[in-house]
């Protein structure tokens, strides 16, 4: 853990200062409209380099390379298959990740030696307004510690990482609260890779049927792929899909547990509760998710009870990042 205090600057008036800080090898947390990401030029292989540092991230897990502008892409990748264009023109800027083949530009570093790159442009005025103002691609992955979950507001970045980032732009809570959808569409039939904050229905009216990979639906295929990941430091223990919504009594034996409710409040004798959305909507069930477990994360209970959603839109991604978190808790076996 490092010790001490990033610069914390308000995104507007911040902005100019964090972008320098950008252009000149340092690392800036920036608000996207997912979640906050942890920023370095992407043509800088040392700077890409203290992201990995920081985030105590493994140097094997690629970074999203995030530009300013849809019309950025060509310039730097060069054409790139209908398919992937086809995505590019509808969903930029916006929750989703596409695959393309990594450039000369971009250091080996920022793909982990792969010979494709994950890029996006992030729809946030703050983001896109940096990005174009240090004037170089942002490799950027989520700014949380390796493992643990991922910021939805700037304070959530400044207790997890700490001085290990250099300017913090606070541009208060994100907006869809959950990571971008992660699309290989270079192929015949469209990949998701990573269920996020674009749902794959709204995918399917593009390019008809995708495939979804196996495990990025949670559905548990190497425990390894799994664990540690999107994970609170309290044991949390998810609830099947379709329990009854709310219903779950507290177990009565002394022990402080709290309960992570979709819609309902559940009955009396829980230490801690959070409520996704009180009416109902996964839209805002994903821009709360991350926010509420850091919250019982805080509340100082024993293990974390929690319902799944429902398994549609953005509630597949949710239940993924459920499953992921509870996961990781899971004894070895
Ligand atoms: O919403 C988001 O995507 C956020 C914001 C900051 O943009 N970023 C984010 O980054 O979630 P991160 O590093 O937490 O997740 C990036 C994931 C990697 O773990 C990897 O699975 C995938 O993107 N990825 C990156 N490059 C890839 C590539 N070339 N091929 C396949 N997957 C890749
Ligand atoms: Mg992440």
């Amino acid at each position: 853990m490092s010790t001490g205090s990033p610069r914390l600057l308000p995104a507007d008036s911040g902005l100019a200062e964090a972008a320098s800080v950008l252009r000149t090898g340092g690392l800036v947390a920036f608000p996207t409209e997912t979640v906050y990401g942890l920023g370095a030029n992407a043509l800088d292989a040392r700077a890409a380099a203290r992201i990995f540092e920081a985030k105590a991230r493994p140097s094997f897990d690629p970074l999203i390379t995030h530009l300013a502008d849809a019309a950025d892409l060509e310039p730097l990748v060069g054409p790139v298959p209908p398919a992937v264009a086809a995505l590019a023109a509808r969903f930029w800027p916006g929750p989703l990740t596409l695959i393309v083949d990594r450039p000369a530009a971009i250091p080996p570093i920022v793909t982990s030696g792969l010979d494709t790159m994950a890029v996006r442009v992030p729809d946030n005025d703050h983001a896109r307004g940096l990005i174009a103002a240090a004037g170089v691609p942002v490799a950027a992955p989520s700014a949380n510690r390796f493992g643990q979950l991922s910021p939805t507001r700037a304070e959530h970045v400044v207790r997890g990482l700490g001085a290990a980032v250099d300017v913090v732009l606070d541009g208060g809570p994100t907006r869809c609260g959950i990571e971008s959808t992660i699309v290989d569409a270079r192929g015949e039939r469209p990949v998701v890779l990573r269920l996020g904050a674009l749902p794959v229905e709204e995918l399917e009216k593009v390019t008809g049927p995708v495939t979804i990979r196996p495990g990025s639906s949670g559905q548990p295929v190497a425990p390894g792929t799994l664990a540690a990941h999107y994970a609170p430091r309290t044991p949390l223990r998810l609830l099947p899909i379709g329990s009854p919504v709310g219903a779950e009594p507290a177990a009565g034996d002394g022990v402080r547990r709290g309960y992570l409710s979709f819609r309902d409040r559940p009955a009396d004798g829980w230490a801690a509760v959070e409520v996704l959305s009180a009416t109902g909507d996964l839209t805002e069930a994903a821009a709360r998710l991350f926010d509420a477990l850091h919250q019982l994360d805080a509340a100082g209970v024993a293990e974390i009870v929690a319902e799944s959603v429902p398994d549609t839109g953005v509630g597949r991604a949710v239940n993924d990042r459920l499953r992921r978190a509870a996961a990781t808790w899971q004894p070895a076996g």
